[in-house]
């Protein structure tokens, strides 16, 4: 599909329509995903993905599911964790980004894999843990999405993800909405003629509070929850056990 048509459809409110539309937005901006996660969170997404899997407590010989993995770049915080006998399965349905994921990881107990997050290819109970960077926001019916995560975790099955969020201080969310309404926007713009800053502006408006994202995690079994926040507030960490 051409850049130009999943424009129209990436504030579609036909679902189908509009994952297509996030599955090309994230082709189109597939080789500059990397530096510009780095750019934005100034270095630092791999020290939150790394306190997002420390949350986990994973045994070395889990079989994870990395959800939305991208480029996976959670994959290698987590394979620091898991031995030859567990497993991490990467599962993402934009095939440019999955490339990029191929060529970074080539072990044996990493399996990639194309698919959508919204129906996935396994059994129930099949995983230890079940982690998501950044995806839970992009997903076109989030309670699809989560009751999938509690669906192929296992009983006691551990769960964390990590996604924009609001600041509640007044100041701070004035400064990122302005950074994130305007700047982000501007940068993407100037480096792939993309609507993917604008995007990423909308989908964080649209966002479940992480108040109400408990509720939802609760409504499909998964309790305990936990939440941790970095950058001011606009990045946070949740995390939670399937009952
Ligand atoms: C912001 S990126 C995050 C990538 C990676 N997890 C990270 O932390 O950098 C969101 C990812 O979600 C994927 N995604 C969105 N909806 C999806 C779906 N329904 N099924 C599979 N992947 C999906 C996109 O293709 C994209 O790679």
């Amino acid at each position: 599909m051409e850049k130009k048509h999943y424009k129209e459809n990436l504030f579609s409110n036909n679902k189908h329509k509009k994952s297509e539309a996030i599955q090309n937005m994230f082709a189109s901006i597939a080789t500059h995903y990397d530096s510009f996660n780095h750019l934005m969170s100034f270095g630092k997404h791999h020290e939150w993905r790394k306190i997002a899997v420390e949350k986990l407590y994973l045994n070395p010989t889990d079989s994870v599911l990395d959800l939305c993995t991208g480029s996976g770049d959670f994959i290698k915080p987590l394979s620091e964790k898991i031995c030859s006998t567990g497993s991490i399965t990467a599962v993402d349905y934009c095939k440019p980004l999955l490339d990029i994921c191929r060529k970074k990881y080539q072990q044996e107990n990493i399996n990639i894999i194309e698919s959508d997050a919204l129906n996935l290819p396994f059994n129930d109970h099949s995983f230890d843990a079940v982690t998501i960077g950044w995806g839970l926001r992009n997903l076109t019916d989030l309670d699809k999405g989560i009751s999938e995560i509690s669906r192929v975790l296992k009983k006691n099955g551990k769960f964390v993800s990590i996604d924009m969020s609001t600041p509640h201080n007044k100041i701070y969310k004035f400064i990122s909405h302005k950074i994130l309404s305007w700047l982000i926007p501007a940068i993407w713009k100037i480096v792939n003629n993309s609507d993917a800053g604008y995007y990423l502006f909308k989908s964080t408006e649209k966002f479940a509070d992480i108040h109400q994202l408990c509720d939802r995690l609760n409504s499909v079994s998964i309790r305990s929850i936990k939440t941790k926040s970095f950058m001011f507030g606009n990045i946070s960490i949740i995390w939670g056990i399937k009952h």
